[in-house]
């Protein structure tokens, strides 16, 4: 159901969708350049992920990036933290004694499962309203609601419940994080950056609403991206349990053991990448371009996971990105990417891989 939802011919229905969230990106951006105020770069770009996927799963109208109430996403931030603490956790304190962020995250979690509900409630009005929408359902979420009512069909209210929320959460930070490191990355490439602008600007015609044709050919932004991920995985670590018993290497493993496996080892060392800690998307470009190391790189890199439970998001995720990318570079140029300390910017781990606190200056294009 999951790899039906987003499978490209599904994307590219939703496709008209996706240009009107990048421009209210566009708009919130413009706003801030005007009033030259920072933008808390991560916070924006989640609202763009979360309107997003609410809109292509869901069928719902979510418009974080035009409100500053208390917005979904918000509340979403809080739980990725708070569970990667609390697997990391020696002591389970929060059974014992509730901190004032336990007492949030217990707000933030209520808040997200009323979202949730209500998302819920409104595909049930949509498919009530209109039988025929359940031949066939528009979205992941009216899938999942037909195949719920189905008898017998094993799926019941939670599950559904539980997999928008799953939803929400892959679909949010994941691509909005690899986003904020891929600006990040640019802005202290000046000569990756210029190649991708000058891409952008030249491909696009009508920067207000790139097509879908050609964000297609944007081949040195999506090679900026897979660069991005090689050398910033967002999820670098991948939890994997084995079926059978087997030897590793030369470790011997039962069946059912579950294994961290660390992604990025291999992919910025210089034993399989030239000048591998150097970010040069050119690697990524088609075979026969100069630098090109595609064949070798793609088994390598692998940030959205492989095998059967690879992730289903990732054409979504890199329609996503150089979409947000033809908006950025096509209507501003950047004055600067700031981190707290002016160096490059620190990892954090809380579930996904986070810069921490960029800040971004954009000037409006003539
Ligand atoms: C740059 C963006 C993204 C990255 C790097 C990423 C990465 C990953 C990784 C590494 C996994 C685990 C794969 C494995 O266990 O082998 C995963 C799973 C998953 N991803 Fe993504 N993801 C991204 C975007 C998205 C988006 C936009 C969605 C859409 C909602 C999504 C939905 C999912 C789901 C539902 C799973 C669980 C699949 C399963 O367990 O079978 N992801 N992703």
């Amino acid at each position: 159901m999951v790899m039906a939802g987003f499978d490209p011919g599904h994307v590219r229905r939703y496709f008209p969708a996706l240009q009107a969230v990048s421009q209210r990106l566009v708009g919130r951006w413009q706003r801030a350049a005007e009033q030259c105020v920072a933008i808390d770069l991560q916070a924006d770009l989640m609202r763009y992920t979360v309107d997003t996927i609410a809109g292509l799963a869901f069928g719902a109208q979510v418009n974080t990036l035009e409100s500053d109430d208390d917005v979904i996403q918000q509340h979403l931030d809080k739980i990725f933290p708070a569970l990667n603490k609390r697997i990391l956790s020696p002591v389970p304190i929060w059974r014992f004694m509730r901190s004032a962020a336990d007492r949030q995250l217990e707000r933030s979690i209520a808040e997200v499962n009323s979202a949730v509900a209500g998302f819920i409630a409104q595909a049930r009005r949509r498919m009530q309203a209109d039988s025929l929408l359940r031949e066939p359902p528009r979205n992941l979420l009216e899938v999942m609601i037909a195949a719920a009512d189905e008898p017998g069909s094993g799926i019941d209210d939670s599950q559904v419940a539980g997999n928008v929320l799953t939803m929400l959460l892959a679909g949010e930070d994941t691509t909005a994080n690899t986003l904020a490191w891929m600006i990040h990355l640019l802005w202290r490439n000046p000569r990756a950056l210029t190649r991708a602008s000058d891409e952008v600007r030249r491909v696009v015609g009508d920067v207000a609403s790139p097509t879908l044709d050609q964000l297609e050919q944007l081949s040195y932004v999506e090679a900026c991206a897979h660069e991005t991920m090689r050398l910033k995985p967002v999820a670098p670590i991948i939890l994997l349990e084995t079926l059978h018993a087997m030897t590793i290497g030369d470790v011997q493993v039962p069946a059912g053991l579950m294994i961290s496996n660390l992604i990025r080892r291999d992919s910025v060392s210089d034993k399989c990448f030239a000048r591998a800690a150097a970010f040069e998307p050119e690697r990524w470009l088609a075979e026969g371009e100069p630098g090109a190391q595609v064949p070798a790189a793609k088994h390598i890199s692998m940030p959205f996971g492989a095998g059967p439970r690879m992730c289903p998001g990732r054409y979504l995720a890199l329609l996503e990105m150089k979409m947000a990318m033809a908006a950025m570079l096509g209507n501003f140029d950047i004055e600067s990417v700031d981190t707290p300390d002016g160096q490059e910017a620190h990892e954090r781990l809380a579930f996904t891989m986070t810069p921490v606190g960029l800040r971004m200056r954009l000037r409006r294009r003539a």
